[in-house]
């Protein structure tokens, strides 16, 4: 029996929901019950009913899944499997930062450790930061972390002129600079845009779409999920696509008809990348690695988790 065939086989015989991210590897993707953003990935982990969830993602992920689902044994394949952005913050910095501000809402990032989500107020993720910035009252001040692009372009949407943004960033989409996007434009004019609001160049290229400096190009930006859909249902055929390229095996399987470029060949996330489908095989035949989350911290990161996962 091949090596997907097997996995299949255990997934069934243990009761496992393979989740993915649509950043890991093709053969990867293959083999899941789900593949989606981390807010889809988070509502798909919150309501199943399996008895074993198997999260093919970086860790801070699996870790949210088994803090919204305390009674289900969440894996990872990889414990290595990290986030460069997740790094920029400890809770230590944060408790500092909340004394600085005593006033402040807290709100963070998704990409968070579990013991740093212990003492936000409001959780996010690209998809719905703007949504959830929306949702407290203007004369709050907020302190967003930890990425600085997203934290930045969540303000300019908002007009909220009373956030603080802590200055991380993921090295991947820090990365992507306005140069790529320059480079690109010139060479597919009509082009689509997708870009994610964690890449370095959001900003600018905000600033360029509000001068006109795009001409017949369209430019949107979504997370990972929002690419998806807007790839779908957009009548454009051709797209230049700025985040991770794990996406774009996902975006041509779903529109075969479309074009989809790259904006950077390196935009690369090695911490995805770990998750191969051998490792998936051994962590299922061995249940392992088996992600806890200390209770007296889950307790304390779900209020904000929840808070997430009601906002859209
Ligand atoms: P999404 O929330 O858009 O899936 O992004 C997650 C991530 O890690 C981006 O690098
Ligand atoms: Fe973290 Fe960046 Fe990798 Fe996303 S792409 S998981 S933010 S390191």
């Amino acid at each position: 029996m091949d090596l997907k065939s097997e996995i299949l086989r255990l997934k069934r015989e243990k009761d496992v929901l393979i989740l993915a991210h649509n950043y890991q590897l093709p053969e990867v993707q293959d083999v899941a019950d789900f593949v989606g953003d981390s807010l889809g990935l988070s509502r798909q982990a919150a309501k199943t009913d399996h008895r074993i969830i198997l999260f093919c993602g970086v860790h801070f992920m699996a870790e949210t899944a088994a803090i919204t689902c305390p009674d289900k044994k969440v894996l990872i394949p990889d414990m290595a499997a990290g986030c460069s952005l997740a790094d920029t913050i400890t809770a230590e910095q944060v408790r500092k930062w909340k004394d600085e501000h005593p006033a402040a809402v807290t709100v963070g990032y998704v990409n968070t450790s579990a013991e740093v989500k212990a003492e936000l107020d409001y959780c996010c993720t690209s998809s719905n930061a703007v949504n959830v910035v929306r949702s407290i009252p203007d004369d709050r001040e907020i302190l967003f972390l930890p990425d600085m692009f997203l934290g930045s372009y969540v303000a300019k949407v908002t007009g909220r002129t009373n956030m603080f943004i802590w200055a991380g960033e993921c090295h991947v989409h820090a990365g992507i600079r306005p140069s790529d996007v320059r480079e690109k434009l010139a060479q597919y004019a009509n082009a689509e845009f997708l870009v994610h609001p964690e890449c370095s160049c959001t900003s600018s290229v905000m600033y360029d779409v509000a001068c006109g400096d795009y001409g017949g190009s369209q430019v949107q930006i979504l997370s990972t999920e929002g690419m998806m859909n807007h790839a779908r249902s957009s009548t454009s055929k051709k797209f230049v696509v700025a985040t991770e390229t794990g996406i774009l095996y996902r975006m041509r399987k779903q529109n075969p008809g479309k074009e989809f470029v790259p904006i950077s060949d390196s935009a690369v996330c090695k911490y995805m990348k770990m998750i191969t489908l051998d490792k998936v095989h051994a962590s299922l035949n061995e249940e392992k690695y088996h992600v806890k989350v200390p209770t007296n911290v889950a307790k304390r990161a779900q209020l904000a988790i929840e808070r997430m996962l009601a906002i859209s």
